[in-house]
């Protein structure tokens, strides 16, 4: 980070200050800081509970920490149920719009719960229950809600998979949770063309033993195959006397698991990260609330999809526990004009706008004008998430799209951690490029690989001191790999794999990843699942994949593949090469660049030496290469 953006800090007007952040943010800092437990419990005090805790934190048997221990909740009962009791009965819950504009759907909290009780009787009547898992592959359509709350509801663990994976992402990800259900539509809509999800479900569940039914929504129009044994169309379920009636929420413990989320490591297996209930309610609630400071008028669009763990906590339920209206936008931001979002932000006066780097970065690329001919006065607060925001994009999603009066809040977190980590409040000075601060209760500190604090101003390893309550519980089914990536580093700390700056004001600055992930335009990638995909092509015999800087993705893959003997490097094994990736992964994952080589650069035990490469690649400076092999 440049030192010149340190210095130009951003304080926030009166109006920013004066909702609930009239009170001194640095009174509550203190406040929390001197006990943490005790602001959660506070915060958790707001929401209802059908059992109190009788412990807000158990760290006996740490790092698997658990919060409000005993208490009994459901997290629907606080996003869903005690709306329609209360005043946000009659409240937008959700606004919808279609990609093309032609279709919107609004519901309010009253016929939001509607649907999800809809939702939630017919996957009872096909014999879910509580504790087991749900596969969700859907698009940005209001079911997605409807799916989410309905497992939750009943006690059910959802597998949300992102509607851009491939079959065989998806078919990994439904075997390693062993989902009864698959829930998906017969496609969606990218810009224009239709993207075949049930095709890609039915390869998917080919061999998935666990699978017992598919429910499919139809979206596109598009003709699909439906096996009558096990596929069946929500149109036609909704219409079941099944579907009719009450559905009860069930109470479970607040330690009771809510939902798997699939995210890239440092190995080809992607780690099933595990949240729960209570804790997971408790944090999502408060951080949004804080950062984004909710109020009753607000109209919140967050343009993450469900897919991903920041339109889990910020898209469906922050929101929804707040009893804020949240938008959701089908497509994307280019689509039919690159003003399409803006157009949006006007039409339905979007008040919160929280994005990632990326779009601004892409989206400033077509000029100001496509931004500045629509009035997006009604934004009050804009926020950032999913990487660094460099100091220009920073100062034009500020000036342009917040009118430069809008806070812009960066947002730090990851799927492991829930809820934010690190940021602000929208009375706390701002730095582009920072991040901000530690959240209220929590200790982050820059560490040297012997676990020395570091000094202010100095590069280090960020972790995070203090345990919070929507922290992942787990790695489902995989409690070792859990102690061994996060927590055996910095015995008694989260590593978060990812290196960062303190300034002397406490400010954090985050430079990227230390391991094997890769942000690429935000989206979360792991080499080894790149690599994986690649080698599985017949002209592969091995290949290593990196990041290099990129203008607007912030990072793009760059492969190096040695070809099986019988096979040249050419401009169509190229295309070929990528082509695969994309359909057997995801067209996130698609590299930039493929370089054909003779060999990789390895350690003498046979691991793939990726920072060589990407020092070669930078014409930097190679390191130690003491263990290189001969
Ligand atoms: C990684 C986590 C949870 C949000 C969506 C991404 C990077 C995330 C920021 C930010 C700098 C950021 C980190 C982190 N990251 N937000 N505001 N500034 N870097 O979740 O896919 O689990 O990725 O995203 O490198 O470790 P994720």
């Amino acid at each position: 980070m440049s030192t010149s953006s340190e210095r130009f800090i951003f304080e926030p007007s009166p109006e920013a200050s004066a909702g609930s952040w009239a009170e001194d943010w640095q009174e509550i800092e203190k406040r929390a800081a001197a006990d943490p437990l005790a602001y959660w419990e506070e915060q958790a005090s707001e929401l209802e509970w059908s059992q109190p805790w009788e412990a807000v934190l158990d760290d006996s048997n740490a790092p698997f920490y658990k919060w409000f221990v005993g208490g009994k909740t459901n997290i629907v009962t606080n996003a869903v149920d005690r709306h329609i009791t209360g005043p946000h009965k009659n409240k937008l819950a959700l606004i919808w719009e279609s990609e093309d504009g032609k279709e919107v759907r609004t519901f309010s909290y009253f016929s939001l719960n509607r649907d999800v009780e809809k939702m939630a009787n017919i996957l009872k009547a096909m014999g879910v229950r509580k504790g087991d898992r749900v596969t969700i592959y859907l698009p940005r359509i209001p079911e997605v809600f409807f799916a989410m709350l309905a497992c939750a509801k009943l006690g059910a663990v959802h597998s949300v998979v992102f509607a851009g994976f491939s079959s065989d992402a998806l078919s990994s990800r439904i075997d390693d949770s062993e989902s009864k259900l698959v829930i998906t539509a017969d496609g969606s809509w990218i810009n224009g063309n239709v993207f075949p999800l049930k095709d890609i479900v039915d390869e998917a569940v080919k061999f998935s033993p666990t699978v017992e039914n598919v429910i499919v929504v139809k979206r596109t129009g598009t003709e699909v195959h439906m096996d009558p044994t096990r596929d069946h169309w929500y149109h036609d379920l909704e219409n079941l006397p099944i579907a009719r009636g009450r559905c009860e929420t069930v109470q479970v413990d607040a330690e009771d698991p809510l939902y798997i989320l699939y995210t890239s490591g440092s190995t080809g297996k992607p780690k099933a990260i595990l949240h729960t209930h209570g804790g997971y309610m408790v944090g999502t609630y408060t951080t949004l609330k804080n950062t984004f400071d909710i109020q009753e008028d607000d109209r919140f669009w967050c343009t993450a999809d469900a897919g991903w763990v920041t339109g889990h906590s910020y898209l469906v339920y922050g929101p929804l526990l707040n009893g804020a209206t949240t938008f959701m936008y089908e497509g994307g931001p280019t689509f039919p004009h690159p003003d399409r979002w803006w157009k949006l932000i006007e039409h339905y006066g979007i008040t919160t706008f929280y994005t990632a780097p990326t779009a601004i970065r892409s989206l400033m690329r077509f000029g100001d004008a496509w931004a500045t001919r629509h009035d997006l006065s009604s934004l009050r607060l804009i926020g950032s998430v999913g990487e660094p925001i460099n100091p220009a994009a920073w100062h034009w999603f500020h000036s342009v799209v917040g009118g430069g009066k809008a806070p812009l809040m960066d947002t730090w977190w990851q799927t492991e951690t829930g809820m934010f980590q690190i940021t602000g409040v929208p009375s706390m000075p701002q730095k582009p490029g920072s991040a901000g601060r530690a959240v209220f209760g929590q200790v982050a500190e820059i560490l040297d690989e012997h676990g020395n604090s570091v000094p202010d101003g100095q590069e280090g390893f960020l972790t995070l001191k203090n345990p919070w309550p929507a922290m992942a519980r787990t790695l489902y089914n995989d409690e070792q790999r859990f102690v061994d990536t996060y927590w055996s580093t910095y015995p008694g700390r989260y590593m978060t794999g990812d290196a960062a700056k303190r300034d002397e004001d406490g400010y954090f600055w985050v430079i990227g990843r230390t391991d094997d992930v890769i942000k690429v335009s935000g989206h979360r990638l792991g080499t080894a699942e790149v690599e994986a995909a690649i080698n599985s092509h017949s002209a592969v015999s091995e290949s290593a994949a990196i990041g290099l800087p990129h203008e607007v993705k912030g990072n793009a893959i760059h492969s190096f593949v040695v070809l099986n003997q019988g096979y040249a490097g050419s401009r169509e094994l190229t295309e070929e090469l990528r082509a695969h990736v994309s359909s057997h992964l995801s067209p996130i994952a698609k590299p930039d660049e493929i370089e054909f080589v003779n060999t990789l650069p390895k350690t003498r035990s046979g691991k793939i030496m990726r920072r060589v490469l990407r020092a070669r690649a930078l014409g930097q400076d190679e390191g130690d290469l003491s263990t290189l092999e001969e």
